[in-house]
């Protein structure tokens, strides 16, 4: 593990709206996250899971105290910057895998690199090959989305999230919509990919089993953490 925290998060908050008052989704967070860590994020729904990871990812920037990914504070980057923190320095994965359905599988993989231009078109297209074989679905590359079952496009949307090595992997609830042996292969590939790439995982889950395989879990509920974690800081 890197020393420096990927993430450090000092009283983060997020508001919303309403009716007439304004609500708080998420309030003093207090949360530090080292490079290569597993850590789950749990809680009842509402509890302000996802407002987090839209947060972490710059999905979301309408933020309350500090939130820094790699020493950079996310609400202060400008258009350039934003777009190469979501393109290469997150990857994301959804409970509703989230592939374009008129696209093949080959394209879905293509799609960061093609958002960002990180890469030169033959690495990525290299690259891509290499991680749809990785997740045993070398021969699926010309095939639309809606032709393979719901662990493989879980399977190519882990793979679609890797393409440009992202230091933050954000995975909500991503076994949510898998029958419990899909979700398991899933979730080992995960764990593989994990080890291999070094990347930071962070699980939404309402699973135990994915909160087995975490270092750590943070639990939310209300907007608050509900207890302090090792790694938070004051
Ligand atoms: N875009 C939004 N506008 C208004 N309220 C929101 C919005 N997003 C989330 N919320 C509210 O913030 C709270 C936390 O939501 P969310 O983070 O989605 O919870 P969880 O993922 O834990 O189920 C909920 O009360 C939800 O209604
Ligand atoms: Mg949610």
């Amino acid at each position: 593990m890197n020393i420096a925290p990927l993430v450090q998060a000092r009283g983060l908050g997020r508001q919303f709206r309403d009716g007439a008052s304004e609500k708080w989704a998420l309030q003093g967070l207090e949360l530090q996250i080292l490079g290569g860590e597993k850590l789950a994020v749990t809680g009842p729904s509402g509890a302000g899971k996802s407002t987090l990871l839209r947060l972490l990812g710059a999905l979301d920037r309408s933020y309350a105290g500090e939130l820094r990914v790699n020493g950079c504070e996310l609400r202060d980057l400008d258009d350039r910057a934003l777009a190469r923190f979501r393109g290469q320095t997150v990857g994301f994965v959804f409970q509703s895998f989230n592939l374009l359905p008129s696209y093949s599988v080959g394209d879905n993989l293509l799609m960061p690199n093609v958002l960002t231009g990180a890469l030169p078109a033959a690495d990525a297209l290299e690259r891509a090959r290499e991680l749809l074989d990785r997740v045993g679905l070398r021969a699926c590359w010309d095939q639309r989305p809606l032709t393979l079952s719901g662990g493989q496009r879980q399977r190519v949307a882990v793979a679609r999230a890797l393409l440009l090595k992202p230091s933050l992997v954000l995975c909500d609830e991503p076994t949510g919509a898998l029958d419990h042996d899909t979700a398991q292969q899933v979730l080992d590939l995960l764990d593989e990919l994990h080890a291999e790439q070094a990347c930071t995982l962070i699980y939404v889950t309402h699973d135990e089993r994915v909160v087995a395989r975490c270092d750590r879990r943070l639990q939310l509920f209300d907007g608050r953490m509900a207890e302090r974690q090792p790694g938070g800081s004051s």
